[in-house]
């Protein structure tokens, strides 16, 4: 999960990173109120998930409570490469004297941890890497030693720190190591770190990456999800825990096993090709254990995907045999009823595929029909979201 400036720098905060925050606000007299309590130069920005911010005119620094009206007013709402400003960031203005960069992220090619910092920071960080890699430190970081105060010093040698820089700097990397560690992070980044005119050095932008399969360590994380702009089938679906992804296509697929469904999209998708162009509209996963009610849960999540045309039950009998799943679905349509509006193929293999067949025959609800094999389930699938155009 990737978090926002805002909470990035909550983080920071919170483990002695020190940071340029001010508050968030949703509406323009809240970033004035904001701005007249910080008093002096503020910086309003967008607070978006998305870099580039600043080229897009999303960071704007003014000198009044009223600009910082004016300014909010200008980036609420606006478009930045797709993501739309619901909240601006007014923030104490740095007097800048220096930029850098520095970040901790997981190298999974290398199987370790990194380190990233540059002295020249100011620079989209992509364009240093390719137009000077040279000033661009990299240092691997062991997991089990981590970076304590030497460790520190390393990296900010390597990333060519003065003298005078190499102690405060240190200190921020200690900090922010912390930060990644504490908080399961996969990515910490602060770009741009910066020196200011006291000498003191300082986070004015923040940018964290959370892992996921770590959220049970941190219920507190929950709250940091944007829930405004989670897809709302997926709320559902993860609420059940169900595995479900959306896509642009037509066709919705259920499936059991990552495996199987990740083919069932691509024969899908291939059968589309004879059928008008269909794609899957979205995939479900449930699982090793197809009860009636996952099955229900599952199918009612794709059918009410306006997208949906047709819907692909693709389903290998394994320890849950393909009786049981046969009754899920027979169940799972009675839970439904008129709900359940849109032609639904099945498709069903192995364990005790004979009883499971004879479960959906016998049931012959209006909606279903049964094909033996996964190709030409696909195909009639792809052939019934075009029909249904
Ligand atoms: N609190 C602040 N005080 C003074 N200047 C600031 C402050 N915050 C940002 N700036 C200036 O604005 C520039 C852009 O800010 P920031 O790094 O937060 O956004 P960005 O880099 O455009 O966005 P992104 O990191 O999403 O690409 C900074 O490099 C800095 O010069
Ligand atoms: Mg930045």
């Amino acid at each position: 999960m990737d978090l926002f400036e805002y909470q990035a720098k909550q983080l920071f905060q919170r483990h002695g990173v020190p940071v340029s925050l001010g508050d968030v606000a949703a509406t323009a007299a809240e970033a004035e109120e904001i701005a007249e309590r910080i008093g002096g130069v503020t910086v309003v920005k967008a607070q978006v998930k998305i870099g580039g911010r600043g080229k897009a005119g999303g960071v704007k620094v003014v000198k009044t409570p009223a600009d910082a009206r004016t300014a909010a007013e200008a980036i609420l709402g606006m478009d930045i490469r797709g993501h739309t400003v619901h909240r601006v960031l007014v923030d104490p203005g740095a007097d800048i004297e220096q930029e850098f960069y520095v970040s901790y992220l997981l190298d999974r090619a290398n199987r370790t941890f990194l380190a990233m910092a540059s002295f020249e920071g100011g620079m989209e960080i992509e364009r240093l890497a390719e137009e000077r890699p040279d000033a661009l430190a990299k240092v691997p970081v062991d997991a089990t030693v981590g970076v304590d105060a030497a460790k520190a010093r390393e990296i900010a040698h390597a990333a060519k720190f003065p003298d005078e820089l190499i102690e405060p700097v240190a200190d921020v990397l200690v900090a922010l190591w912390e930060t990644f560690v504490a908080e399961d992070a996969t990515l910490v980044e602060v770009n741009p770190l910066v020196r200011v005119g006291d000498g003191s050095i300082l986070a004015v932008d923040g940018k964290v990456s959370l892992d996921a399969n770590a959220a049970f360590r941190h219920p507190d994380h929950a709250a940091l999800e944007d829930k405004a702009a989670a897809d709302p089938l997926e709320a559902r679906a993860k609420a059940k825990d169900i595995n479900y992804v959306k896509l642009d296509g037509e066709v919705g697929i259920i499936g059991n096993g990552a495996g199987l469904v990740m083919s069932t999209l691509d024969v899908v998708a291939y059968a589309g090709e004879r059928h008008g162009g269909v794609r899957p509209a979205n995939f479900l996963d449930i699982g090793g254990g197809a009860s009636a009610e996952v099955m229900a849960d599952g199918l009612g999540i794709i059918l009410s995907d306006p997208a949906v045309r047709s819907v692909f039950v693709n389903v290998f009998g394994g320890i849950t045999a393909c009786d049981a799943v046969a009754s899920g679905i027979v169940a799972a349509l009675e839970m439904l009823g008129d709900a359940a509006d849109k032609p639904i193929v099945v498709r069903l293999d192995g364990n005790n595929v004979d009883e499971g067949r004879r479960i959906l025959a016998e049931a012959n609800h209006p909606l279903v029909s049964l094909v033996d094999t996964m190709d030409g389930a696909a195909e009639r699938a792809a052939e019934l979201a075009n029909a249904g155009a």
